[in-house]
């Protein structure tokens, strides 16, 4: 069974999706470490109530990405984490943690790239006018959102959609498309060996 990181930075849907997912049997895996830059953010109140340990920190309080990078690290050679999953993580992943973990991370981005990469993606499709937009799931390399893409899935916008409701149709698809993404990675690496 693949041993997963999830790195979060906020309220944690995703997270918790994912987590519900392998208790359920529906995604062949286990959550053992949540990563989170945020100390305050709902989702480390997540982790705590589903019972899984988690390295939150404070970026400031390391002198550079490389220092904290390094502190991860430790953290996800301790409980032997097979593969990280970037679930609303706000941060570049930098060199240390790609070296370690290349092709075996994974980060979910609201829109479909290339279109509409960094922050704010749902606010950018609606304000660019786009009829379509949607999730992309892919590989983290060193870019901002422009690993190679795994799976897509596309959402509707329509003259009446706001912010508001065009992002509760946008997260609405995520959390099925990254389970079943997962899956069939984790699937298809089994097969493999
Ligand atoms: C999601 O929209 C995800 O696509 C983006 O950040 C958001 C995280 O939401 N990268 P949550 O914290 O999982 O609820």
């Amino acid at each position: 069974m693949k041993r997963v990181a999830i790195f979060a930075s906020g309220s944690g849907s995703n997270f918790q999706a994912i987590v519900d997912a392998t208790r359920l049997g529906e995604l062949e895996a286990d959550v053992c470490l949540l990563v989170c830059d945020k100390p305050d953010a709902y989702v480390v109140q997540r982790a705590l109530q589903s019972g899984i340990p988690t390295f939150a920190f404070n970026p400031k309080e390391y002198a550079s990405k490389q220092h904290f990078e390094l502190a991860i690290l430790e953290e996800l050679q301790k409980h032997d984490i097979d593969f990280i999953v970037l679930a609303g993580y706000m941060r570049l992943i930098g060199d240390t943690l790609l070296h370690a973990y290349g092709g075996r991370m994974t980060n979910i981005h609201p829109s479909l790239l290339p279109s509409f990469p960094g922050k704010d993606a749902i606010w950018q499709a609606l304000h660019a006018g786009v009829k379509i937009t949607g999730v992309s799931i892919h590989y983290v390399d060193e870019g901002m959102d422009t690993g190679p893409i795994i799976a897509q899935t596309a959402v509707e916008i329509d003259e009446y959609d706001t912010l508001q409701s065009l992002e509760k149709k946008v997260h609405a698809v995520e959390h099925a498309l990254y389970i079943h993404t997962l899956q069939h990675i984790f699937q298809k690496e089994r097969q493999e060996v």
